[in-house]
């Protein structure tokens, strides 16, 4: 099903850190079972390491249930505060349950622990052993996900957010969580070169955009949970057909805020950050937390690599009608 590519261009070598294995390209060519969408699909490809190789296809054969719940994005758009936002909405917003129960626990990131190498659990296993309802994270593009998505159909939500600010997070991200040490502008010329893990990044995006109309996927954006949270609620407790009132919906704002979250030792992960110091034998002195902000990229980027990454996103969605939310125009 699978082929793939080892990444050996200087830039790959240079942005790769100790804690993975060597990048790779994977290649699925034969897309054929995936959901028809507006756009015809193309053969798919994804930026990994050689130790995905082992579970590319365990993956892509994972048993998917009716009421599993999946929160699919590029890494930096907002996951952890998806994966919170929805874990309580599905679970009418049992606050008690989530302040004892960490969210990496409650909501698994299914391929963690086959691209960190030693990575302590079999995440795997973890996904098919959660109870029922499961929640699993993942940033596996459409086509490496489990093959049942599109049969059994689950609700997935997916959340986009600008490439500029997923830029600079990712860059922090990957130098204080994945141990890259190397200057920022590699990092940033190998985003843009789409060596970076899980790249490439506005592919994935409009693959789940491609597909936004069918009943089981709803697809959300940061910015918009920054700038009309309340609206975003009540779109996503539709989605899992909640009701709550307006009271409720401004509890569970303010629980999501940035300023409370951050402090949320259950959801902020803290406990992540512990398990891979754990790894590298070094306390990761990072709050994963970091700006929150929509827009951060305006004093954390140049003018010359914006420009760069305007014209790659203008190229990446030519032909498309999606648009990502631009500070702007908010
Ligand atoms: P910044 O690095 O720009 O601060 P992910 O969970 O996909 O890794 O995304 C992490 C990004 O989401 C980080 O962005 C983080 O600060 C931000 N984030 C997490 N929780 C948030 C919240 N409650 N409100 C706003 N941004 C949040």
């Amino acid at each position: 099903m699978f082929s793939h590519k080892l990444m050996e261009s200087e830039l790959a070598v240079a942005v790769n850190t100790e804690a993975h294995s060597q990048l790779v390209e994977i290649f699925r060519n034969d897309t054929s079972d995936l959901p028809d969408g507006e756009r015809k699909l193309e053969p798919a490809h994804c930026v990994l390491t050689t130790q995905y190789l082992q579970v590319a296809e365990r993956i892509l054969n994972l048993t998917v249930y009716e009421d599993d719940v999946w929160i699919v994005t590029f890494p930096k758009c907002g996951t952890t505060w998806t994966q919170e936002m929805v874990w309580l909405i599905d679970h009418d917003l049992d606050y008690d349950t989530a302040s004892k129960i960490d969210l990496t626990r409650r909501s698994v990131f299914m391929e963690i622990g086959w691209f960190f190498k030693a990575f302590p659990h079999d995440t795997i296993a973890a996904v098919e052993n959660l109870p029922r309802p499961r929640h699993i994270k993942s940033h596996l593009p459409q086509a490496l996900l489990p093959k049942q998505l599109w049969t059994v159909k689950p609700r997935i939500v997916y959340c986009a957010r600008n490439p500029k600010d997923v830029a600079v997070s990712f860059m922090h991200h990957y130098r204080h969580l994945h141990g890259y040490n190397g200057p920022q502008e590699t990092f940033l010329e190998a985003l843009l070169a789409e060596q970076v893990l899980y790249c490439p990044q506005i592919k994935h995006v409009l693959d789940f955009w491609n597909i936004r109309h069918l009943d089981n996927i709803l697809f959300i954006h940061y910015e918009d949970m920054k700038m009309q949270m309340t609206d975003v609620l009540k779109e996503v407790s539709n989605f899992f057909k909640k009701s709550y009132t307006d009271d409720q919906l401004k509890k569970l704002a303010e629980h999501l805020s940035f300023a409370v979250m951050k402090k949320n030792p259950s959801a902020n992960n803290t406990l992540l950050l512990e398990e891979l110091g754990k790894l590298t034998g070094k306390k990761i002195e990072f709050e994963f937390m970091r700006r929150g902000e929509a827009g951060c990229h305006k004093d954390e980027l140049t003018p010359e690599y914006l420009e760069r990454l305007r014209v790659y996103i203008d190229q990446q969605l030519q032909g498309t009608n999606f648009k990502y939310r631009e500070v702007s125009s908010i």
